[in-house]
């Protein structure tokens, strides 16, 4: 058995950028057309502007292994909403997730399969453990880049899809207008009705009994 080396990534907290990572990819504002409430207002943001980067580093194992990297998020508002990443549930639904604050301040809001939302504010220093099976999105509340390291198990992958399909998440995280953020139902949101629900965890349970 050929083991692989240790390495270490240079964060660079102020460019929100890891080195000697294995991959980059970018987001522009354009990429998130149809997730916010306020089209008319989004039609005013320029589109090739990023909203948010990753640097990650992929190892070349599977299973067992981790994947690690850092999320530089833009500030800005769409209408009254905060900048958010896609959001997603892990395809291997039953993988968790670590995110650690190194800059700004923003929000983990996280769904349940049935519907139940949380939320947690997360800044500088800040570790935020995303269980299995809850749906994750990353919020910038604040007025400058919202830098995080993050790390998942390397089968976790990712079910972009989960979030469309219900008319978007739950709840919209907006502009209290005080300087701080609260949370509004969103009206396109349809539940997962309690077969999906149950469907998501009960899949996933199989998948890694098929692999054990
Ligand atoms: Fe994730």
């Amino acid at each position: 058995m050929k083991l692989t080396e240790p390495s270490t990534c240079l964060v660079d907290v102020d460019q929100g950028l890891m080195g000697d990572a294995t991959g980059r990819y970018i987001k522009t504002v354009g990429d998130l057309a149809g997730l916010y409430a306020d089209s008319g207002a989004f039609s005013t943001l320029q589109p090739n502007d990023i909203a948010y980067e990753v640097t990650e580093f992929r190892p070349p194992g599977g299973e067992g292994d981790l994947i690690f990297g850092v999320t530089r998020m833009a500030p800005g508002r769409v209408g009254d909403e905060f900048f958010l990443t896609r959001g997603h549930i892990h395809a291997r639904a039953d993988r968790p997730e670590i995110y650690y604050g190194q800059k700004g301040h923003g929000l983990m809001l996280m769904e349940s399969p049935d519907g139940v939302t949380r939320t947690a504010e997360i800044g500088p220093q800040t570790i935020c453990y995303v269980p299995p099976y809850w749906i994750h999105r990353s919020i910038n509340l604040g007025n400058e880049d919202y830098v995080m390291m993050f790390s998942y198990p390397a089968d976790a992958g990712q079910d972009y899809g989960i979030i469309e399909r219900s008319g978007g998440m739950r709840v919209r995280i907006v502009d209290d207008g005080r300087g701080g953020w609260r949370s509004i139902d969103n009206p396109n949101y349809r539940a997962r009705s309690a077969a999906d629900a149950a469907g998501i965890v009960g899949l996933s349970s199989l998948a890694q009994s098929n692999t054990s």
